[in-house]
C-alpha cells in the first residue's frame, strides 16, 4: 500500500466525485492496483462503473454495520487493476448507527485493514459534509485532497476542513496530511480567479493541474464512462491525467 487518499470538501458540487473517479482510474491505468471507495449515499462514483455496482446488499454499509472486511464487498471494474467498493443508500443511517460508539471513528479503518496488501492506492469519494462518515475517511486516510471551485464561498469552506483535519490529527490519526487543493471548473483569465486563487494558496498547497470546465465531463458521466475512455484528448481529461501524475509522484 502506498497511500489511502480521501477526496473531501463539505461543499456540494465542487468536483469531489469527478476527481475521485479520475484519480482512481488514472492510477490504475498507470498499472497500480487501486480501490475506489464510494462513501456517498448519492452513489455517483459507483454509477460510473455499473458493471461493478449492481444491486446487492453487499456494499460499503456492511463495513459500518456488521464490521465486514472491505475484501468481501469490493468488485472488479472494466478497467484492469481498478476495483470498486460500491456505495449504499443505507449509508445515511451510519451517523445514527455509530454516534455514541467509542470506536465509531475507526470502523472504516478496520474494514480496510485486510486489503492493505492487495492494493497500492485506496481513493475515497466523500459525501458533501463533515459527518461521521467523512470523519471515518479522515481516520482511515494518509492523504487528503480538497477539490475547490474558485469562489468567495470556497474560501469560507477551507477553514472548516482545516479544523476537521487538525482535530483528526490530534485525536485519531496523527499521520493524516493534506496533499493539496485541486482547482476544478477553473477559468484562468477571470478577475475572480486572479483574486481568489492567491488567497486560497495562502492556506493550501495547490496542485499544478487545474481542471477546466468542459461539457465532456457531464457527457461522460451520462454515458457511465471516464473521460479517459470517452474523450482522452479533451483538456479536462488531460488535466486529470496531469493531476494523477502529481499524486503518483507522491506515492
Ligand atoms: N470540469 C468540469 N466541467 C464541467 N462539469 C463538471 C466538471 N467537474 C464536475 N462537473 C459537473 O459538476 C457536477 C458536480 O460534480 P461532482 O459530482 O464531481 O461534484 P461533487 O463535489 O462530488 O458533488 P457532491 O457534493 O454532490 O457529491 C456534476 O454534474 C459534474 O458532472
Ligand atoms: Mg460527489
Amino acid at each position: 500500500m502506498k497511500q489511502v487518499l480521501c477526496v473531501a470538501n463539505q461543499k456540494g458540487g465542487v468536483g469531489k466525485t469527478t476527481t475521485a473517479v479520475h484519480l482512481a482510474a488514472g492510477l490504475a491505468l498507470k498499472g497500480d492496483r487501486v480501490l475506489l471507495l464510494d462513501l456517498d449515499a448519492q452513489n455517483n462514483a459507483s454509477s460510473v462503473f455499473p458493471e461493478a455496482a449492481s444491486e446487492t446488499d453487499n456494499d460499503v454499509f456492511s463495513i459500518f454495520n456488521e464490521g465486514v472486511s472491505a475484501k468481501d464487498v469490493l468488485r472488479p471494474t472494466r478497467i484492469p487493476k481498478l476495483s470498486l467498493l460500491p456505495s449504499s443508500p443505507k449509508l445515511a443511517q451510519v451517523d445514527v448507527l455509530l454516534s455514541g460508539k467509542l470506536d465509531g471513528f475507526f470502523a472504516l479503518k478496520e474494514g480496510l485493514e485486510k486489503i492493505m496488501e492487495d492494493f497500492d492506492w485506496v481513493v475515497i469519494d466523500c459525501p458533501p459534509s463533515l459527518s461521521l462518515i467523512t470523519m471515518n475517511a479522515f481516520v482511515a486516510a494518509n492523504g487528503l485532497i480538497v477539490p475547490l471551485q474558485v469562489s468567495k464561498f470556497s474560501l469560507d469552506g477551507i477553514e472548516a476542513i482545516l479544523e476537521a483535519k487538525a482535530a483528526t490529527v490530534k485525536r485519531y490519526n496523527p499521520g493524516l496530511k493534506i496533499l493539496g487543493a485541486l482547482l476544478t471548473l477553473y477559468q484562468a483569465r477571470t478577475t475572480l480567479s486572479q483574486t481568489v486563487v492567491p488567497m486560497i494558496a495562502e492556506h493550501l498547497r495547490l496542485f499544478d493541474a487545474r481542471i477546466p470546465p468542459s461539457v465532456a465531463v457531464e457527457e461522460a458521466h451520462l454515458l457511465n464512462r471516464t473521460l479517459y475512455e470517452y474523450q482522452p484528448k479533451n483538456k479536462a481529461s488531460k488535466e486529470y491525467a496531469r493531476f494523477t501524475d502529481e499524486v503518483y509522484s507522491l506515492g
